[in-house]
């Protein structure tokens, strides 16, 4: 799946996350999938005119999308949890679960009329991005790399372990 956003013309911008190396999980498809948000929350922040309109407009042509894209990026986290037996898993797809309540909430509150500010869902999304991936995110890619191998082509395998 692949998170199709029209980026605006990228200024630089020091609201943007820029990716760097501490980022990554060491898995290539999150590594993307984490790279696919980042360019989503820099576009809210390019999109965020201040027009109610325009960000309404914005808001209504990729939110769908977006939730769709943040449930299967958990999905393919939850899934390499449960592969490796990985102990913080209920508690990870916990928070993941509460992100995609307050996001469908959101939206409710933007069919219901609520005015839109559309850099406080920017700031929202950049915050507990990173918050999340710094934190719980990492947790998990450390326990894989300490159980797991990962092929010359980014492809994630456990291990055979040694018979006892
Ligand atoms: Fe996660
Ligand atoms: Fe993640």
């Amino acid at each position: 799946m692949k998170l199709k956003i029209r980026p605006l013309q990228q200024k630089k911008n020091e609201k943007h996350v820029y990716w760097s190396a501490s980022y990554s999980m060491g898995i290539k498809l999150i590594d993307e999938q984490h790279k696919g948000f980042i360019a989503f929350v820099n576009d809210l922040f390019n999109h965020s005119t201040g027009h109610e309109d325009e960000e309404k407009a914005y808001f209504k042509s990729v939110i769908k999308m977006a939730i769709a894209y943040a449930k299967y990026h958990f999905t393919t986290e939850e899934k390499y949890m449960l592969a490796t037996k990985f102990q913080g898993y209920a508690e990870h797809k916990k928070a993941h679960e509460e992100f995609i309540r307050t996001i469908l909430q959101a939206v409710k509150d933007f069919e219901s009329g609520k005015r839109l500010v559309l850099e406080k869902y920017a700031y929202f999304l950049k915050n507990w991005i990173l918050t999340h991936v710094a934190g719980m995110d990492v947790s998990y890619s450390q326990y894989f790399k300490k159980i797991a191998a990962i092929s010359s082509d980014g492809r994630f395998f456990i291990a055979a372990r040694p018979q006892a």
